[in-house]
């Protein structure tokens, strides 16, 4: 069974408060946003997925093409991978999805993104580091169960700013409850992203 791959990290926490699902950026692990999770909702449960696949020694959610694109099979058979995995350990670990906070980052925020778009996920909100649009989606979900965060840098060389909008476009026509934060940087997350980001897991908690 594919789950029995997973790579998952646990930390307990108040169970009354809405739990944490990590995913890392490409070349992460499961336990690498425990830190920022920590600090977002310091008592929140956390729990991280690693991605299965490893492209040039690197972890991922979803591979490439030779080309250098998205593979789309590769993102479709993955992200049901993914959401297979969530609900075999928010079961395990007896953590409320419907409340569950997503925290993703970069290659982990894109395929969250894209299981909203694509999948009927069972989570609801999400925190999204520097997110992009993988593949255009011909018919939208209603998404107005949904909230999130997410952030762009404007010096970002892997998103472009019309990049970024054309997604947060596409999840507010959707009908997301969407709050964006822009910084003047790279890919990279800053203290005032964070400062924000924590803001809104403060208000989204319930
Ligand atoms: C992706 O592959 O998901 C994006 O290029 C972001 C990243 O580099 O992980």
């Amino acid at each position: 069974m594919a789950n029995e791959q997973a790579h998952v990290f646990f930390k307990s926490g108040d169970p009354a408060v809405a739990p944490i699902l990590m995913l890392h950026g490409t070349g992460g692990d499961e336990e690498d946003l425990s830190k920022i999770a920590s600090y977002l909702s310091p008592s929140s449960p956390q729990f991280g997925i690693r991605g299965r696949l490893i492209e040039n020694g690197q972890t991922r959610y979803f591979n490439h093409t030779e080309d250098g694109g998205f593979d789309l099979e590769s993102l479709d058979s993955e992200t049901d991978w993914l959401l297979e995995a969530i609900d075999t350990y928010t079961e395990q670990y007896h953590l409320n999805q419907e409340k569950m906070i997503v925290v993703g980052y970069s290659n982990g925020a894109n395929v969250a993104a894209y299981a909203w778009l694509a999948k009927h996920p069972r989570f609801k909100k999400a925190v999204l580091f520097h997110p992009m649009v993988l593949t255009q989606v011909t018919t939208l979900p209603d998404l107005s169960n949904v909230s999130l965060w997410a952030s762009h840098g404007a010096q970002d060389p892997i998103v472009s700013k019309t990049n970024f909008d054309e997604l947060m476009q596409t999840l507010d026509t959707a009908h997301a409850d969407i709050s964006i934060f822009e910084h003047e940087q790279s890919h990279n997350i800053n203290e005032p992203e964070l400062v924000s980001a924590k803001a809104w897991v403060t208000a989204h908690l319930n």
